[in-house]
């Protein structure tokens, strides 16, 4: 059935991101709204992508949930829910920036099963299903992902993103001041999906970040794991409050750093 459902997610996810590709007019996107914060962004083709995908998944498997960044909220009656994050790095989108990407997921009794990620601007796309690993799509060839071990904490590349809301980003920004000086360096891409997927592909050693909403971690998490990575959080499972995420040569002593350093 995995397979299935990860068929639909690339057909789906493929369609959504030319659409808006096809959309995005040369220059800055007009921002539409703001959400959590005056920083936390959204356009009208955010909206209009996640319509595109809930309308083509609802016809596909009508009595499957649905639950997207932009609001859309379905209960579904045959154990399936789709997590939809229908562009991943919107103010990249606003700025022209080409890293922000289509996100979709498939959860069976509540855990995510398959994962789909595609970069919009580079067409680049990655898939997951639980237990059957993680690749990179070349074409209709996967090529398996791998991540890297890690030898040392101090020389991990770590990638993280910063919350909307102005009190956790105070917070974040101290315990970075206290995180740094213990690793090689912080990369912040502005899209948590295409980390997550670049984690897998060894573009980073390790993650961290907080405020995570189901629709950034869900599809690019699976990717990561599948890839040999370990993700946790406060009591060992990644969530909103926090996600860390390292290869498991570094992890015991990276995530307690991370802990150390009040994230
Ligand atoms: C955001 C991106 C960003 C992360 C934020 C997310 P959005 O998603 O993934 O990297 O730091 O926490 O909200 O809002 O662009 O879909």
């Amino acid at each position: 059935m995995s397979e299935g459902l990860l068929e639909l997610a690339r057909t789906v996810g493929l369609e959504a991101a030319a659409f808006v590709k096809a959309s995005r007019p040369a220059g800055r996107v007009e921002v539409a709204d703001t959400k959590s914060s005056p920083t936390d962004v959204v356009t009208q083709i955010d909206r209009a992508s996640e319509e595109l995908i809930r309308a083509r998944i609802k016809s596909a498997r009508p009595d499957d949930g649905f639950v997207g960044e932009e609001g859309a909220d379905l209960i579904g009656t045959s154990g399936i829910d789709w997590v939809v994050d229908p562009i991943d790095g919107t103010v990249n989108f606003v700025y022209g920036i080409p890293t922000y990407a289509v996100s979709i997921a498939a959860r069976q009794d509540g855990v995510v099963v398959v994962g789909y990620v595609v970069n919009i601007a580079s067409g680049a796309e990655w898939g997951a299903i639980r237990g059957a690993g993680s690749w990179r799509y070349e074409g209709s060839e996967r090529i398996t992902l791998a991540a890297p071990a890690v030898a040392r904490v101090d020389h991990a590349l770590v990638a993280t993103g910063f919350n909307y809301v102005p009190e956790v980003r105070t917070k974040q920004a101290e315990a970075m001041a206290r995180f740094l000086p213990h690793i090689r360096d912080i990369r912040r891409t502005g899209s948590a999906a295409l980390d997550l997927c670049g984690l897998a592909e060894g573009h980073f050693d390790a993650y961290v970040e907080q405020g995570l909403k189901e629709w950034d971690l869900a599809a690019g998490g699976l990717v990561a794991s599948e890839s040999g990575l370990l993700l946790s959080g406060l009591d060992g499972v990644p969530n909103e409050r926090l996600v860390m995420v390292a290869h498991p040569s570094i992890a015991e002593e990276y995530f307690a750093l991370v802990r150390a350093c009040g994230f």
